[in-house]
């Protein structure tokens, strides 16, 4: 039996968990991260990729740029594609900011070194990990950690547990609601070998459905295509893929390069904000409070805007400020409202929805116009470009 304690415990070593604990570190405040899974498993899995400039500023100021920074591929833009013409958008040139490529794994990987380095203190493979006394200023969590029962007794508990966590649902039913909505498709994602074949990310609407063109180096390919949800991956030969590809893909005069496929999988999609990320000493941050579509690249932002903020008002409170505390759910979802109407605008017009053939056709000649609009209205790409790059506001 071990009974520790600490100023802050979290659950969940994801980025928003591992990056919150980081932050408190920075700012003099100690805390303890309890994970179920292996580190290796936390390590190898594979997210989103895009970096708002926001959050390559807050990585870089917390002393984890130097990988990112070597390594992480700058984007003055992206490709809008659709009627097989690619139109580009040049977010530097529109409004003076950037995105980086950079995998979530490598993010990942960079804190985990970082906190290895520092000496941090974070369970991995904690079994039966349950949070008590949430409505009271003494909460704890207990677990089991090498054939051991650990309590560990904090000020706060954060909830980095992501979609599938026990924090959101400890919050009595009453305290709070879930807003959700799904989608009548999913992204099969590969990874592949191959240098990619395009400067910039693309994405397309095609009439049989969205594809996209992303990287994690000069070396790796990273690339999408809209799927039934409820498809096995184990129907989609490499070649059927790269067909799909091809075809999505495929514009006058330019090659899409194919290469071996080394990793494969399909991903559902969907849209959910939590009513409240808070409630007595809990905080929710990251996918446990919400969740987008990966069409507009936001879900790892949004855990780094979320942990941001919460790492700014748990420092205030420990110099007797509570007002950031207290304002936390309302100010991280405000932000995320906005966010999530950008996922949901990007998703809708990129995607095909599978519905009867004559509201159908409606839909997606009503997509083009809105793309052809998109493409060539100086305003449309300035908002594109506000909100790709990250709300300041
Ligand atoms: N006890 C301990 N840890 C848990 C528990 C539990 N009961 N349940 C889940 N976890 C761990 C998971 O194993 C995972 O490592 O919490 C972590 C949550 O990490 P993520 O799911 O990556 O969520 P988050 O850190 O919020 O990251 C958000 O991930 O899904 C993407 O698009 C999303 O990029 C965004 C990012
Ligand atoms: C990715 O590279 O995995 C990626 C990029 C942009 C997106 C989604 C995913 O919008």
């Amino acid at each position: 039996m071990s009974h520790e304690k600490t100023p802050v415990v979290i659950i969940g070593a994801g980025p928003a968990g591992l990056l919150l604990s980081w932050a408190l570190r920075d700012a003099g405040i100690d805390s303890i991260v309890v994970e179920n899974r292996s580190q290796d498993y936390v390590l190898a899995r594979i997210r989103a990729g895009v970096l708002e400039q926001g959050s390559v500023e807050y990585l870089t100021r917390l002393g984890l740029g130097e990988r990112l920074k070597a390594e992480g591929l700058e984007h003055d833009g992206i490709y809008l594609q659709y009627g097989g013409e690619r139109h580009r958008i040049n977010f530097n040139d529109l409004i003076g900011r950037t995105v980086t490529v950079y995998g979530q794994q490598q993010v990942v990987k960079d804190l985990v070194t970082a906190h290895e380095n520092a000496g941090s203190t974070i369970y991995y493979e904690a079994t039966d990990v349950a949070v008590h006394d949430l409505d009271s200023a003494a909460p704890s969590v207990t677990f089991g950690h090498g054939g051991e029962k650990h309590t560990v007794s904090a000020d706060f508990v954060v909830g980095a547990d992501g979609f599938h966590g026990i924090c959101r649902s400890a919050i009595p039913a009453h305290d709070i609601t879930l807003f959700d909505r799904s989608y009548p498709f999913a992204w099969l994602g590969i990874l592949a070998d191959v240098a990619p074949s395009s400067d910039e990310l693309v994405y397309a609407l095609h009439e049989d459905g969205f594809a996209m063109l992303s990287m994690r180096s000069p070396e790796v390919s990273r690339l999408y295509i809209q799927v039934d949800p409820a498809d096995d991956i184990a129907r989609w030969s490499d070649e059927r893929i790269w067909g799909a590809l091809q075809t999505r893909l495929g514009v006058p005069g330019w090659t899409l390069t194919e290469g071996p496929i080394t990793d494969k999988s399909i991903t559902p999609m969907r849209s959910f904000v939590a009513s409240t990320l808070s409630y007595g000493t809990l905080f929710l941050v990251g996918d446990a409070g919400h969740i987008v579509p990966p069409t507009g690249a936001k879900g790892l932002n949004s855990a780094i805007s979320d942990v941001t903020q919460l790492a700014e008002a748990l420092a205030a409170h420990y110099r007797q400020d509570d007002a950031l505390l207290a304002r936390y759910s309302e100010t991280a979802l405000a932000r995320q409202w906005r966010v999530q109407q950008f996922s949901r605008w990007m998703t809708d017009m990129l995607h095909r929805s599978p519905g009867d053939l004559q509201s159908d056709a409606f839909d997606y000649r009503s997509q083009v116009g809105q793309l052809d609009y998109v493409t060539h209205s100086p305003h449309a790409q300035r908002m594109l470009a506000e909100q790709y790059t990250g709300l300041l506001l």
